[in-house]
């Protein structure tokens, strides 16, 4: 069966607390289900996955290859500054769906640029936790 691994950076454990404003109430367990639902729709399996630490975010991207046929990854803010999670996911050689809760286009200047869009596929931001169910659709649609 297709498998597809979630990556989430630092912070993202403390959504449904952390700046609701912003990204709203939803935990990142409530996304976690609503994953673990749309791959039970689409036939597919998923891993799920949440550090604050870009080396162990790059250890599970090299662990992917052979596993994992994709990659769903929500950075958090490693998105703008990581050099070496770009050239982890570039190395792995596996499809790459970027995914943002927060339209990071109308945000900060520094949210705009992403290092993970240069070896993603696309990206979906701005929708909330529904934008991680249309990347897991849609990268299923390109594995089938
Ligand atoms: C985020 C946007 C980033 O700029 C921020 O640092 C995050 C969350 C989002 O999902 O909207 O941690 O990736």
């Amino acid at each position: 069966m297709t498998s597809i691994l979630i990556l989430n950076g630092p912070n993202l454990n403390l959504l449904g607390t952390r700046q609701p404003e912003v990204y709203g109430p939803t935990t990142l367990a409530d996304i976690e289900a609503m994953c673990r639902e749309a791959a039970d729709r689409l036939g597919i399996e998923v891993a799920f996955l949440q550090s604050n630490h870009e080396g162990a975010l790059i250890d599970a991207i090299h662990a992917a290859r052979g596993v994992h046929r994709g990659i769903v990854i929500n950075a958090g803010a490693l998105t703008h500054t990581s050099v070496a999670l770009m050239d982890a996911l570039a190395s792995v050689e596996l499809p790459v769906a970027e995914v943002h809760l927060s339209n990071i286009h109308r945000r900060e200047e520094f949210r705009h640029r992403s290092y993970i869009s240069l070896v993603a596929i696309g990206m979906i931001a701005g929708f909330g936790p529904k934008g991680y169910v249309l990347a897991l659709e849609a990268l299923s649609e390109r594995l089938a």
